[in-house]
């Protein structure tokens, strides 16, 4: 146990240390859009989803190198949904990352627009890899994943249903519509391009789709108890957002204990996929198993 940590902590900075470089440099009259954008990109995060995109590219014996601006990329959609969330006319947050949220510390017109940018930047990053790799349809095809699970269809389309029931009663099936969407599809994408730039055949990428699914989902329902069961010092963010907001999350629905056991049920269904695939990687499967204890 004490070995993994360390392990990922190595591995977090690697990861990190990638992620710099394919950050924006702060020069030009527009670089309070820089800045802005730089700011949470730096301010930290466990970085589990490029992390999640290289374990899985590795399982399947692909070249690190070609994932990297796509590692890089995803971290920008991600930490964009981020700066969003936490704007005044969405969770209202004004801490993230351990620091004041980005709308906080560059006003609210900067906020939106950075938000923006990194998710464009995102795809001009991705389309670096064209430069790397002698298979341009497999970058092709990570860029579509890319697209279709930031998109309507994946953590927009999650994120519109939040937002807009917010104060309101929602069934399971719909709360599960939105974990599966706000922050699942933007783990499916990590794997899923981890399975494509790896090599992967086209089952694989529906299996590895479907434990990402049960990841994102068992994972939305951490962050929902830590919400309620942990501290700002912990998080980087604001405990009791949800019931600030009066959301229906799977805490209030199923209550606290319910929500701890799925967690583990949902996470132990993704191992048993992440297992069936055609190769092995033991740290994924480590990763993976610690989600369901995680305290941040
Ligand atoms: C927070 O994601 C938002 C959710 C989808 C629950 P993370 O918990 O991965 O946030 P960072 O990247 O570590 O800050
Ligand atoms: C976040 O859900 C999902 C995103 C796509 C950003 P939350 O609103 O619960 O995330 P936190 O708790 O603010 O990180
Ligand atoms: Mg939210
Ligand atoms: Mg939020
Ligand atoms: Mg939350």
């Amino acid at each position: 146990m004490k070995e993994f940590k360390l392990e990922l902590e190595k591995r977090t900075r690697e990861v990190e240390n990638i992620i710099y470089r394919y950050l924006p440099r702060e020069t030009g009259y527009q670089k309070t859009i820089f800045q802005a954008m730089n700011y949470s990109m730096k301010a930290g995060g466990k970085r589990l989803r490029p992390m999640l995109m290289q374990e899985v590219c590795r399982l399947f014996g692909g070249s690190v190198e070609l994932a990297e601006p796509f590692m890089a990329a995803i971290e920008m959609i991600h930490t964009s949904s981020l700066i969003h969330d936490d704007l005044p006319c969405m969770d209202n947050d004004e801490y993230r990352r351990g620091k004041k949220s980005t709308w906080a510390a560059y006003g609210e017109d900067m906020g939106v627009l950075a938000g923006d940018a990194l998710i464009v930047y995102a795809f001009e990053t991705a389309c670096r890899a064209f430069f790397l790799s002698r298979q341009p349809e497999r970058v092709g095809e990570a860029i579509r994943i890319l697209a279709v699970k930031t998109g309507i269809y994946g953590m927009i389309g999650g994120q519109t249903v939040d937002v807009e029931l917010a104060g309101q009663p929602i069934p399971k099936e719909k709360l599960d519509f939105i974990y599966r969407l706000k922050t699942g599809a933007l783990l499916e994408a990590s794997m899923m391009i981890g399975a494509v730039l790896g090599g992967a055949d086209e089952e694989s990428v529906k299996r590895v789709e479907r434990a990402a699914s049960r990841i994102g989902v068992a994972f939305q329902i951490q962050d929902d108890i830590l919400d309620v069961t942990s501290s700002q010092e912990v998080l980087g963010k604001p405990v009791l957002s949800d019931e600030k907001n009066c959301k229906t999350t799977y805490v209030t629905l199923e209550g606290l204990k319910k929500a701890r056991e799925d967690v583990a049920a949902i996470s132990q269904e993704a191992l048993q996929e992440i297992q069936a695939l055609p190769g092995k990687n033991i740290f994924l499967e480590e990763l993976v198993t610690m989600l369901v204890t995680r305290e941040k």
